[in-house]
């Protein structure tokens, strides 16, 4: 993922390429975490002002949504699902036992930035759970050691 360093000329810059859209509020964030990694505090004021919206409103956008970070993220983020199917295959006790093990809490990232850790819903990977996902790559029939054995790698 390329990680600029925020700057207001840049955000401004993206803010105008998306808020002719339809809807342009997800664009511009999905834009704006894509360039930095992560929604600086800068990047509220400017794109409550550009769409006529209160900043709170935008704030509430950001921490609706998981997928945007107030943070940068760790340099590997793990996924795991805790939809119902992975439910039903022990996806809590593995989620606890990769929690555990990183020391970290749900959206929290390891004190030297290696691993951010995330709660999905549905990896498409139903048949085959507890699913995961490190980056980019999915794995079924996840254990701790696999998960975190594919972080480390
Ligand atoms: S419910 Fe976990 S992958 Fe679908």
């Amino acid at each position: 993922m390329p990680v600029a360093s925020p700057t207001l000329d840049t955000i401004r810059a993206i803010v105008a390429e998306h808020r002719h859209l339809e809807g342009p509020m997800l664009p511009i964030l999905h834009a704006i975490q894509e360039a930095f990694g992560r929604i600086p505090a800068e990047a509220v004021p400017a794109i409550a002002e550009a769409l006529n919206l209160g900043k709170a409103e935008v704030h509430g956008v950001v921490s609706f949504y998981h997928d945007f970070r107030e943070a940068p993220a760790g340099r590997r983020v793990i996924k795991l699902c805790r939809a119902e199917a992975c439910q039903a295959v022990g996806s809590e006790a593995l989620s606890e036992r990769v929690l555990a093990r990183l020391g970290i809490d749900w959206h929290g990232t390891t004190a030297d930035g290696a691993v951010t850790i995330e709660p999905v819903y549905c990896l498409g990977l139903c048949a085959c759970g507890p699913a995961a996902m490190v980056d980019d790559t999915l794995i079924g029939r996840a254990d701790a050691e696999r998960v975190l054995a594919e972080a480390a790698a």
